[in-house]
């Protein structure tokens, strides 16, 4: 699938993630046992077809009732089966990680995704950092219905279950922009709920991290000082955060450091000004059936509101 803000295709035989990797290792391995399988059962059902065509019907079953040949052909797919079997418990063993304790957690909403530092002190949506080469644990939520996280290229997927708090761990090993999805049908806007899944070094980690916990930069720019101000008068403050500000709201998606996202609208467009505009104006028509309403503004004044968002870096 295309994406239009720059992530890595979601290709599993590319994988960035320790699990990934074993994951990739195992369906190769499958796949070579099972095309054996196929050629021989081919080239077996060709040796028949051409052999013993034209034979009376009477012919036909010469194996029935030998016992020899139906304990081989019991015993090969048992055989099959247990190598598969093993191969899976195999890699189930080695994606298996000793808990380092979780950086973060991720809580599936209808349909974004938030992301909370609760040592750092902060959240962001739909876009968050690790650091390649170090084990990396998810907790993993939901607040309303069952979601499911998903990052092909690090590895397997987890239900987030109203509840209940849910694990997913693994080694971020290439850096990359790696799209993260709900795999778990959850609602129209299913397929609009998207993440980005960025892996940078150790060291731009903590710096993403140190800007993260910041709290939201002042408006320089005219346009952008007006549309601060004007944001703190309008339903804004209900549903989203701007920490430093009065906005305080925890319905939706924290907008602290919002202009530094490369996607809006759980990453279904590129986080652009024209894009921000067109989310203002009408929601729902990108979106259709989300929760972000539309709020009648004239066009100057939405104007100011991108131009202070998109500040925020
Ligand atoms: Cu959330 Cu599908």
């Amino acid at each position: 699938m295309a994406v239009g803000c720059g992530a890595d295709s979601p290709d599993i035989f590319r994988p960035g993630g320790s699990a990934g990797h074993e994951i990739k290792t195992l369906s190769i391995q499958i796949f070579a046992i099972l095309a054996v399988v196929l050629v021989v059962v081919w080239a077996l059902l060709a040796f028949v077809i051409i052999k013993y065509r034209r034979r009376p019907e009477a012919e036909v079953s010469k194996t029935r009732g030998n016992l020899t040949i139906e304990i081989v052909w019991t015993l090969i797919p048992a055989v099959i089966i247990t190598v598969l079997f093993v191969l899976t418990v195999q890699t189930t063993r080695q994606i298996a990680m000793p808990d380092p304790g979780a950086q973060f957690t991720t809580v599936g909403h209808q349909w974004w995704w938030e992301f909370a530092f609760p040592d750092q002190g902060f959240k962001t949506a739909n876009e968050v950092y690790v650091a390649a080469g170090r084990p990396t644990s998810i907790d993993v939520e939901s607040v309303d219905v069952i979601h499911s996280f998903w990052v092909p290229q690090m590895g397997g997927k987890v239900d987030m279950i109203p509840g209940r708090v849910n694990h997913i761990r693994f080694v971020p090993l290439k850096e990359g922009r790696y799209l993260g999805e709900c795999s778990e049908f959850c609602g129209a806007q299913h397929g609009k709920m998207r993440f980005l899944f960025v892996v940078v070094s150790p060291e731009e980690y903590s710096a993403w991290v140190n800007d993260q916990a910041k709290p939201a930069a002042q408006p320089t720019g005219a346009e952008a000082v007006a549309g601060g101000a004007l944001i703190k008068t309008i339903a804004c403050g209900s549903c989203h955060t701007i920490r430093g500000t009065s906005l305080k709201g925890t319905f939706g998606p924290d907008l602290t450091h919002f202009g530094s996202r490369s996607g809006i609208a759980a990453y279904t467009l590129p986080n652009t000004p024209q894009n921000l505009l067109a989310w203002l104006q009408d929601p729902q028509a990108i979106k259709p059936e989300c929760t972000m309403p539309t709020i009648p503004l004239p066009l100057r004044e939405q104007q100011q509101l991108v131009a202070y968002l998109e500040e925020l870096k």
